[in-house]
């Protein structure tokens, strides 16, 4: 009886471990399942930026933007951290490259860094030859390494001189002329060999923050100057921006895209919106969080002009106009539509009152008040930016918001990535293990998938932000979203491959 009993209990005991084991075994492989179903030709890639890696901000002729002014401005970034020397990927970009295709990345996301190419963004003030050979040098060991390339035009450093000279962005004369004649380079040097090309990276950070008062470079919008306030200005960017990309998708499509065979398309960041309360005020005010982010730049690449909702609510004549032959050159502009996107929130109909028109910011002006919190509960797990809150089903949700509303026939998903919380003050050996950035890209792209072989939406392509950690604008290196750790207080900034690389080499194997 009693060894009957004790030989019981040690079954029990036996097949208690044993589950435990399985358990542990079974949560293991969840958390580095990589078998989420896509389509045989969709493309996984990551993607980078030139002011956020290249470094050698004075090298070989390049000329300043205003990032280089902006970050050198005491107490702008973070620690007064500037990208100077960045990842110096300049120097290391053959390494980096060798990197990439040792974890199989098939797909590269990169930007030309503008006054790389043109010092003054001006074509009449010369070509600066070393940068088209840098930029030659780096997209042909791309391509003998068998990846693809993808090129952002804009992503964020405006030529000094520009800036200076015409007000940058605020002139929807000289700078889109000028950037205009950039792409245009840019078609006619790397065009044999860059496949998709990305106008703009999202125009409303360039808009909003730039030009709203919200210290993000050029800085633009405090106070009131001639040139307008926080009350115009962002309008005003975005418009001019607009047109650039109009501009230079004319260009391209006239001169280039029969005998390249490229695409071309522009990059709008969205997050996706849950009403705070059960109301019809709220999920409309979600819907015109949607149209003033998203809306603003894609209804006129689609359609031609702003949305309804916008000319209704940006009262004063602050909204600018389109003639008849802008409106034609916008519409119908992209052969995809780019989508970064990293958190969703709430939102709900504004409560407060309204500032006099001549006083509203472009925020007044949605009449939305938005939070990640509902009753106290973040609306998922925080990760290391105060902005960023883990919610997997809003990519879902966005991607099949774009499609309802533009039919697109390609959406690439060109940014999506998070910082793992404490990760820039942990030890390195530490921080590889990230577990907290594979259960996020696991989620993210199960959600993707289900847009794509569920509910058909056409994403194309995933690039996760970012290749390796890097200069996070004003954030300096505070935060680190690459799937490479770069460690910054080695004398050669040494990579790293943390697990999520990893995990993502191996989920992209199937598609290369
Ligand atoms: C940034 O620069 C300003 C001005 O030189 C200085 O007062 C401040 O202490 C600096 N901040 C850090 C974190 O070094
Ligand atoms: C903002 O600038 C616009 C355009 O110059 C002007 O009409 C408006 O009065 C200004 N608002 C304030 C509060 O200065
Ligand atoms: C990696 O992190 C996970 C979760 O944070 C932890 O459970 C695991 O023990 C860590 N692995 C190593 C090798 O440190
Ligand atoms: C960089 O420095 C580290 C540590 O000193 C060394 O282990 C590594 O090999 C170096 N890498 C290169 C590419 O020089």
């Amino acid at each position: 009886m009693i060894q009957q009993q004790t030989l019981l209990t040690r079954q029990v005991v036996v097949i208690l471990l044993l589950l435990a084991l399985i358990s542990s075994l079974i949560s293991a492989a969840s958390l580095a399942n990589t078998n989420i179903p896509f389509p045989k030709d969709f493309r996984f890639g990551a993607a980078t930026a030139a002011y956020q890696i290249e470094g050698a901000y004075k090298e070989d002729g390049r000329g300043l933007s205003i990032w280089d002014t902006w970050s050198h401005i005491p107490g702008k970034i973070y620690n007064n951290q500037t990208g100077d020397i960045a990842d110096d990927h300049y120097h290391k970009v053959k390494e980096d490259i060798a990197l990439m295709k040792s974890l199989g990345v098939k797909n590269y996301r990169m930007s030309i860094s503008w006054p790389r190419i043109l010092p003054t963004g001006l074509l009449k003030h010369g070509i600066n030859q070393k940068g088209i050979d840098y930029y030659n040098m780096e997209i042909n060991e791309l391509v003998r390494n068998g990846i693809n390339v993808a090129v952002t035009l804009y992503h964020w450093d405006l030529p000094q001189y520009l800036q200076d000279t015409y007000g940058g962005w605020l002139n929807s004369k000289e700078t889109v002329q000028a950037f205009r004649d950039f792409s245009d380079i840019c078609f006619a040097h790397f065009g044999d060999r860059v496949k998709d090309w990305i106008t703009f990276n999202e125009p409303f950070i360039t808009s909003v923050l730039g030009h709203g008062c919200n210290d993000w470079a050029p800085g633009l919008g405090c106070g009131s100057s001639p040139a307008g306030n926080s009350s115009n200005m962002p309008y005003m960017a975005a418009h001019s921006q607009l047109l650039a990309h109009a501009h230079a998708v004319k260009v391209y499509r006239d001169k280039y895209q029969q005998d390249q065979q490229g695409r071309i398309g522009i990059t709008l960041n969205s997050n996706f919106y849950y009403p705070l309360t059960n109301t019809k005020e709220d999920y409309e005010a979600c819907e015109r969080a949607l149209l003033f982010g998203f809306g603003w730049f894609a209804d006129p690449v689609f359609f031609g002009d702003y949305p309804q909702v916008m000319k209704d609510f940006v009262e004063g004549n602050r909204l600018p106009l389109f003639t008849e032959q802008e409106k034609r050159l916008l519409k119908g502009s992209v052969d995809f539509i780019g989508l970064n996107h990293y958190t969703s929130n709430y939102i709900g109909n504004r409560k407060s009152p309204l500032p006099p028109v001549n006083q509203r910011t472009f925020n007044d002006d949605q009449r939305t008040e938005g939070s990640s919190y509902k009753n106290g509960v973040p609306i998922g797990p925080k990760a290391e930016s105060d902005w960023l809150f883990v919610y997997p089903p809003g990519i879902r949700s966005m991607l099949n918001w774009i499609q309802k509303r533009y039919n697109p026939q390609m959406i690439y998903v060109t940014e999506n990535g998070v910082d793992a919380p404490g990760e820039s003050s942990m030890p390195i050996s530490q921080a590889l293990n990230d577990t907290f950035r594979v259960n996020y890209l696991h989620d993210y792209l199960t959600e993707v998938s289900n847009a794509v072989m569920q509910d058909g939406v056409n994403v194309k392509a995933y690039f996760v932000w970012s290749m390796m950690d890097n200069f996070e604008w004003t954030n300096g290196y505070s935060c680190r979203f690459g799937v490479v750790f770069v460690d910054y207080n080695s004398p050669n900034l040494t990579r790293y491959v943390k697990n999520s690389a990893k995990w993502y080499s191996e989920l992209v194997k199937p598609y290369n």
